[in-house]
């Protein structure tokens, strides 16, 4: 992107919307940097059992919070996530992690602290910003906004090959059962819940291809 202001894209969905692929693509594309919010909510998820943090004590997640630096780096279409310097790009996206998220990203507290990290990251260049509130808290003023979605079986289809290549043993039932779960703790949490932003351009990627939906 030319020009001296800076530019921001949101990307907004439930999980298995194909917002990741399609985020990292497009900031390649534009030439601008890729921001993953999730990615900052499953860091401070990993950092928190690693520790043996209670995930239900606010007081104590916000306070390890602040004493947390978390990096992302774009190289190309890679993005890397470091957590107080050191690489978790791969840990966060653990089963465990995926599944005990929503502890920390229903805390107002803990959320109020992202969201300013977020501003922060997206004061100083354009971005393609992915998440569940980006075009609706976190940058309401964005220049383009999106929704990604598709039906639970195409979501659930598109999580099992990830894991799948990924070597791991799924069950269908129970993948499908996981992503409806984290479907309703998204869409009912009472901070920053999954929302479709008014201005934001709807896009159901069930029957599209990557190519199609950028
Ligand atoms: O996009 P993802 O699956 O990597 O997100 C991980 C978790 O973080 C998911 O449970 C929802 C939560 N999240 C959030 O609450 N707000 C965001 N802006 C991004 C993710």
């Amino acid at each position: 992107m030319s020009g001296n202001s800076k530019q921001i894209i949101t990307i907004d969905g439930p999980a298995g919307a194909g917002k990741s692929t399609v985020a990292k693509q497009l900031a390649h594309k534009l030439n601008v940097s890729y921001l993953d919010t999730g990615a900052m909510y499953r860091a401070l998820t990993f950092k928190a059992i690693q520790r043996n943090i209670d995930l239900e004590d606010e007081e104590a997640i916000v306070a390890m919070a602040q004493q947390t630096n978390i990096d992302l780096e774009s190289h190309g279409l890679r993005a890397k996530v470091l957590l107080d310097g050191k690489d978790v790009s791969e840990d966060i996206r653990s089963v465990e992690v995926t599944n005990k998220t929503f502890y920390i990203a229903q805390k107002p507290r803990v959320r109020a602290i992202m969201v300013d990290w977020q501003r922060k990251l997206g004061a100083q260049k354009s971005i393609v910003v992915e998440g569940r509130d980006v075009g609706t808290v976190v940058f309401p003023q964005a220049n383009k906004k999106f929704y990604l979605d598709a039906n639970v079986d195409e979501r659930s289809r598109r999580r099992m090959e990830e894991l799948m290549e990924k070597g791991n043993e799924v069950d269908k039932d129970q993948l499908t059962a996981e992503l409806k779960e984290r479907d309703n703790k998204d869409l009912t949490r009472r901070v920053g819940p999954l929302k479709k932003a008014e201005d934001a351009v709807y896009i159901d990627t069930t029957d599209l291809s990557v190519e199609e939906v950028i």
